[in-house]
């Protein structure tokens, strides 16, 4: 169910989509459905559809088990009225999972638990016990079978007291569903049609139903506020960081670590304060990310250090960073920047779609663009490859052994031959043969015992 409008989280963006750990709730969810090994997924949306299913349909390609189906509800008239709206895409020998679109930290091993519990023939709702049960719907038992769910509105002062609620989550055969959802009303205190009315109808038909019953309230919690989205941001931040110790991680502080994707780590990782992992990223063993790191999409292999304040995004083409790198503090990675073991890369320089061979440096206040770099070659302080015209990327070839002064600027498509150096200052627009010496800049001109001009005084 996704096609609630969520007033209270005052956002133009369907909530839903709004994130949580860098990914829209309803994702989560369907990730979640697609470890069930779900036959299909059924999207009911509503408010914002188009946004929805438009945000989820790279999600149907990622998980090709789990068919991907979207189904419209409008106007929302309740959750057994958004139910209905999926009847036509559920087969009768299914079993049906409900599962609410903002409620994202549901575990498959739960679910599971739930589904084994319905076992095909019986209704089996996933409850929980709440000190403070106010809004919910209230599971109404006699003796311990469960008759009935009551909303909260609707109900007594007496089932108020109650303090096992429903979840939200339900598993049901759809050839049992399907004929309680036909029946149902709206004839209660919010006029809308509850999809718990059928608690009432399998009891009336005989269907046993079973309560599945939890205690991690994390696994049911939604979202509606800004507030809540962000304490279960940092609920779930926790647990992974938890996870990742568990594995041998080291963390300076398990609340201030963010991983939005996947993190993969060797044995005796650390990580500092404050940093912010996305996407895949793997570290390898002994690798150690100082404070403050934004690091996504790319592998650091064993031993490689990352200073503090350092920026790695290799979206789409990756970033590799070889054995026993050092990088940062302050260095910016982007797609594409491929080092090799032992390439040093310093504060203020950024590599992006460049390969570095082992031992190669650049130090300081440097951009290396489209350029292939060779083993130890050294390149100074305030020098860049100048990679684009205006029109067209070119690359920029640096062999082996090279030494680039300070200031340079290589403008690409250029060789500089093995061994080679290149003067500070120059502008180098011609390959040069290997062992060359190259200075391309104006020459000194020193002029002795300079007298530099005077202040006027002023005329009255
Ligand atoms: C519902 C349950 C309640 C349970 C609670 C758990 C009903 C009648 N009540 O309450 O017993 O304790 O969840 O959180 O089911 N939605 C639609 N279309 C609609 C209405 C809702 O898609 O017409 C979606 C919402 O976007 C949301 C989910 O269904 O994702 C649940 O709706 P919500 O209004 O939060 O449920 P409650 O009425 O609070
Ligand atoms: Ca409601």
């Amino acid at each position: 169910m996704a096609a609630g409008k969520g007033t209270r989280m005052k956002s133009r963006l369907p909530k839903v989509l709004q994130r949580l750990a860098g990914v829209p709730l309803v994702q989560h969810v369907l990730a979640t459905a697609a470890q069930l090994q779900a036959r299909s997924a059924v999207v009911i949306t509503g408010h914002g559809a188009q946004e929805v299913e438009a945000a989820l349909s790279g999600v149907a390609a990622s998980s090709p088990e789990t068919a991907l189906r979207f189904v419209r509800q409008d106007p929302q008239l309740g959750t057994g009225h958004a139910v209905q709206q999926a009847v036509p895409a559920l087969a009768d020998d299914a079993l049906v999972v409900i599962l609410s679109g903002d409620v994202p930290l549901t575990q498959a091993d739960t679910l599971q638990a739930l589904i084994a519990a319905s076992g095909g023939t019986r209704l089996a709702l996933l409850t929980i016990e709440f000190t403070d049960p106010t809004g919910y719907g209230r599971i109404v038992r006699d003796g311990n079978q469960v008759k009935a769910i009551v909303e909260h509105k609707d109900a007594s002062d007496a089932q108020r007291a109650i303090r096992e609620v429903y979840s939200g989550i339900m598993a049901v055969p759809a050839r049992l569903l399907k004929p309680w959802l036909a029946r149902l009303d709206n004839q209660n205190v919010q006029g809308e049609y509850y999809l718990t009315d059928i608690v009432k109808f399998a009891v009336a038909d005989g269907v046993e139903v079973v309560a599945h019953t939890i205690t991690d309230a994390l696994q049911v919690a939604g979202i509606n506020s800004p507030v809540q989205l962000a304490e279960l941001e940092r609920a779930h931040q926790l647990r992974q960081a938890h996870a990742l110790m568990e594995q041998g991680v080291r963390m300076q502080d398990p609340a201030r670590f963010d991983l939005r994707g996947q993190l993969d780590c060797g044995q005796d990782v650390e990580i500092d304060v404050n940093c912010i992992f996305e996407g895949r990223v793997t570290l390898g063993e002994g690798v150690r990310v100082g404070a403050n790191c934004v690091i996504a999409n790319c592998t650091i292999a064993a031993g490689a250090v990352i200073h503090p304040f350092t920026h790695i995004d290799g979206e789409k083409l990756g970033v590799t960073v070889g054995e026993g790198a050092l990088i940062g503090p302050f260095a910016r990675l982007r797609p594409g920047a491929q080092l090799a073991a032992e390439v040093h890369i310093g504060n203020f320089v950024e590599v992006k779609n460049a390969t570095l061979a082992k031992g190669a440096k650049a130090n300081h206040l440097a951009y290396l663009g489209d350029a292939t770099v060779g083993e130890r070659v050294n390149f100074g302080a305030g020098s860049i490859t100048a990679n684009y015209d205006g029109a067209n990327k070119h690359r920029t070839v640096i062999e082996a052994d090279v030494h680039i002064g300070s200031n340079c600027v290589l403008i690409a498509p250029v060789t500089i031959g093995a061994g080679g150096t290149v003067g500070g200052g120059s502008t180098i627009t011609k390959s040069t043969e290997p062992g060359a010496l190259s200075v391309a800049r104006g020459k000194q001109v020193s002029i002795a015992n300079w007298a530099r001009p005077q202040k006027q005084p002023k005329s009255k």
